[in-house]
């Protein structure tokens, strides 16, 4: 049987179909390649096509004998969906709908589901805990809860096991350095440093310097994307042994400043990377930290590259041979 992955060109889609057939499963990927790239999938069994494309949807599930979904296809840039909600319950809610209802049709019945920190909002406590309050701040993070909402009504329903696995943030490139992270235009942390380090900017803005953390930037935690990879296939081994639904955080559990990733990475790379204080952005918590212990404790989950340095590393690696990313 196989794994159907939707949004699998993308970066933590991509690096999860690795992990996937390392592990020897048989993964089909449907990805529009809107934001992902062709080359960072393994696998053969490709369809490029949009999940809204009911007629698609479906002559996938009819060609293949599918036995769970890992669903990653979304927009999921903070700002963006603040600016333009509408774009992001239609991407995100509606096209998870859709797929809910092709996987009723064909009797598949696991899910693992990509969500976010963002569930959260401004956090009650650090670490954070899945059983923390969950007002998000922005259309993104609403999205995934909404989705996260459907799919426990879609157990009682339909008997629809699902996984959702609440990410922090994800860095990192694979350890072989044939995939990494390639966003147009890119708005995250750690490739912008490397960025700056390759030479293809001239400098990191800091997103504010009067946050109250001890350095005065925001705290992060930064968890390795072969880690989070690893983390579907044990939630796929969860749906696979066990009944019932869960949520997973999934994060070191260690909170870095702007300012600490900044000097490990001026550490790794030997680059001076100048900086400039920038005002802060809009809907930016000042910290979020995981608590995983849920996800150690029932999946067995371990990160392996679970140092900044290791997370670092592994990026410059992909940055240095493919500063164009997988534009060749
Ligand atoms: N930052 C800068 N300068 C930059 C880019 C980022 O100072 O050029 C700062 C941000 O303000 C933030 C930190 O670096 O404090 C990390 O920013 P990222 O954009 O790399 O990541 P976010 O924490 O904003 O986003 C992550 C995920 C989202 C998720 C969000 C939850 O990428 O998908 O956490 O808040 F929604």
């Amino acid at each position: 049987m196989a794994v159907l992955v939707t949004g699998g060109a993308g970066y933590i889609g991509s690096h999860t179909v690795a992990e996937f057939m390392a592990k020897g499963e048989e993964v089909i990927v449907l990805d529009n390649l809107q934001k992902g790239h062709r080359e960072a999938v393994l696998t053969e069994t490709f369809y490029q096509g949009d999940i809204r494309d009911t007629e698609l949807l479906e002559r996938v599930f009819i060609n293949h004998d599918i036995e769970a979904v890992i669903h990653f296809a979304a927009d999921s840039l903070v700002g963006e969906s603040v600016q333009e909600p509408l774009k992001y319950y239609d991407n995100n809610l509606i096209t998870a709908q859709r797929l809910l209802v092709c996987m009723v049709k064909y009797g598949v019945r696991k899910i693992v589901f990509s969500s976010t920190a963002a569930t959260y909002g401004e956090p009650e406590n650090i670490p954070i805990r899945e059983t923390d309050r969950k007002e998000p701040t922005n259309p993104y993070g609403e999205t995934k809860l909404a989705i996260e909402t459907m799919l426990r009504w879609c157990e009682q329903a339909y008997g629809t096991q699902s996984v959702a696995l609440r990410y922090f943030n994800a860095a990192g490139a694979h350890i072989d350095g044939h995939i990494g992270e390639d966003h147009r235009p890119e708005s995250h942390l750690i490739p912008i440093i490397l960025q700056v380090a390759g030479g293809q900017r001239k400098d990191l803005a800091i997103y504010g310097d009067d946050y109250p953390t001890a350095d005065g930037t925001c705290i992060r935690d930064y968890i390795h994307v072969t880690d989070l990879a690893n983390a579907h296939w044990l939630a796929l081994q969860k749906l696979r042994q066990t009944e019932g639904s869960a949520a997973y955080n999934l994060g070191n559990g260690e909170g870095f400043s702007v300012r600490e990733v900044l000097e490990k990475a001026r550490e790794i790379t030997g680059h001076s990377i100048p900086m400039q204080i920038a005002p802060r952005r809009v809907g930016d918590p000042a910290i979020l930290v995981a608590s995983s212990i849920r996800a150690q404790e029932e999946l067995g989950w371990k990160p392996e590259f679970n140092s900044l340095g290791q997370i670092i590393q592994s990026a410059w690696n992909w940055h240095k041979n493919h500063p164009n990313g997988f534009v060749k």
